[in-house]
């Protein structure tokens, strides 16, 4: 059905039946945060968002509207950076908030398994974890607003994947509402299941094409005893993978995290962010590194003194700082995490979350910051992100006095000279972002042929209707 149909009255009526005042919005204010996405890329329209208080409710609602032909839109935190979660402009798509879906219904420290639903905020899963003296590994800037369901239908990678794999990876099994309104109970929390076609991975990272995710058994990790957290000024960018090295050859295990910042990004960070200090100011480029390690005495600054120590000798380090306190650690950090905001307060910028082999992000850097100046002279490259991973936020910021809508328009071109030379270097056009609304017209050049064409096969198969989360992932 096309989705700038209304609403049939008689389905209202039975949402309204169902799921209660609690579980339906439909005042236009209550509708509004549910209709944009953080980047403000989109601007959707709904008749009304539901909001079930459990999976019977989801999935009694999912069937109320499979028989009325009437698309969904699922929705958890909403922090989509590529439109994946905000309803089309037709009018005709009802948004799916599992807001209250948010239970942590197990954890179990021996087991190393917690039971989450979907709606819990990550932050959320993160806390309960500790409290039972476990480590939830999954960390990202969103993390006080993303949720459970949402990190693992997008399979957000965020600042571990280093160490801990993706989303996909700390996944153990699902729980799935599916496209008819059936449950599906796949919440097994084992470590060897070798029953067939491993159903739960095809629902991570299909950004609710093909059903809600409504729990999931997450992994834990014992938690670190000690941590260590240095910011770096470094020579280039092959200084900065030289400095990963380094580390990685010492001892892989502890290296949590290894983010890469630009030196215009982290002045971004200085200009716009309240309390925004950089220790180091002045320098070109700039290196996150984070240890941690569940090990009694692991002797972690003992480890980081000394690559430090080498790195300086070799001229790859320029000068460093060592958080010395919890605080000062959590001050690092926020350079790191402010980065999307500060970006967004210095003026347009055009995201390109793209990954390549870790040997070869220097590269990326490099060529596609000189390609972008090419193309538009005054661009401001601001690379940062998770170099230890492969993943560069290969991001341009606009010439200063620019007019923002005339950079913007221009974001086509700016992808597609990012992604000539991420195809170039063998990396993808989407690394952690997702395809969303934002990248369904790379699909074909990307992924077309088998791919593509298997995808396609099973989104038929899956959900026949088409109903859940038209116009995202699929051109
Ligand atoms: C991050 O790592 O902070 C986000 O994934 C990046 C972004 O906002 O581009
Ligand atoms: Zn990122």
């Amino acid at each position: 059905m096309p989705d700038d149909q209304p609403l049939p009255p008689s389905l209202l009526d039975r949402l309204q039946a169902l799921l209660g005042p609690r579980g339906l919005l439909t005042d236009p204010a209550d509708l509004a945060p549910h209709l944009s996405d953080w980047r403000n890329l989109y601007r959707g329209r709904t008749p009304c968002v539901i909001r079930p208080g459990s999976v019977e409710e989801l999935a009694a609602a999912v069937r109320l509207c499979a028989a009325a032909g009437t698309p969904l839109v699922p929705q958890g935190g909403n922090t989509s950076m590529v439109g994946g979660a905000t309803p089309d402009e037709g009018g005709g798509q009802v948004v799916v908030s599992l807001a209250r879906l948010n239970r942590v219904r197990d954890i179990d420290p021996l087991d190393m398994t917690m039971t989450a639903e979907a709606g819990l905020v990550l932050k959320a899963a993160q806390d309960a974890a500790a409290e039972a003296g476990c480590l939830f590994p999954l960390s990202l800037g969103a993390e006080g607003t993303a949720t459970v369901g949402g990190v693992l239908s997008t399979n957000a990678g965020g600042n571990t994947t280093v160490r801990y794999g993706n989303a996909r990876d700390l996944m153990l099994g699902l729980e799935v509402v599916l496209p008819d309104g059936q449950v599906w109970n796949g919440l097994r929390r084992l470590r060897k299941d070798n029953t067939g076609y491993a159903l739960r991975h095809l629902f991570v990272g299909a950004e609710g094409t093909l059903g809600f995710v409504t729990a999931a058994v997450l992994r834990l990790f014992p938690r670190p005893r000690e941590t260590e957290v240095a910011l770096c000024a470094v020579q280039d960018e092959d200084a900065a993978l030289a400095l990963f090295r380094r580390f990685r050859d010492r001892d892989e295990g502890a290296v949590r995290a290894f983010e890469y910042m630009s030196g215009e990004g982290v002045g971004f960070y200085a200009k716009h962010i309240e309390g925004g200090t950089v220790p180091l100011p002045g320098f070109d480029h700039y290196v996150l590194v984070d240890l941690a390690s569940s090990r009694p005495e692991a002797g972690l600054r003992g480890l980081l003194e000394a690559v430090l120590e080498e790195a300086l000798e070799a001229g790859e380090v320029l000068d460093a700082t060592i958080g010395e306190s919890e605080a000062q650690r959590h001050a690092l950090w926020r350079i790191r995490e402010e980065h999307p905001e500060a970006q967004k307060r210095e003026g347009a910028s055009v995201k390109n979350d793209v990954s390549v082999p870790v040997s070869r992000t220097p590269e990326l850097i490099r060529r596609s910051s000189e390609a972008c100046r090419a193309l538009i002279p005054g661009v401001r490259p601001v690379p940062f992100g998770h170099m230890g991973d492969g993943n560069i936020h290969m991001n341009l910021e606009q010439p200063v006095g620019m007019d923002p809508a005339e950079f913007l328009a221009r974001s086509h071109d700016i992808m597609e000279t990012v992604n000539a030379v991420v195809r170039d270097l063998g990396g993808s056009f989407s690394a952690e972002h997702g395809i969303g609304r934002l990248k369904t017209d790379m699909m074909e050049d990307w992924r077309g042929g088998a791919e593509l064409d298997l995808m396609r096969r099973i989104k038929a198969a899956v959900d026949p209707k088409g109903l859940m989360n038209p116009g995202k992932v699929l051109p």
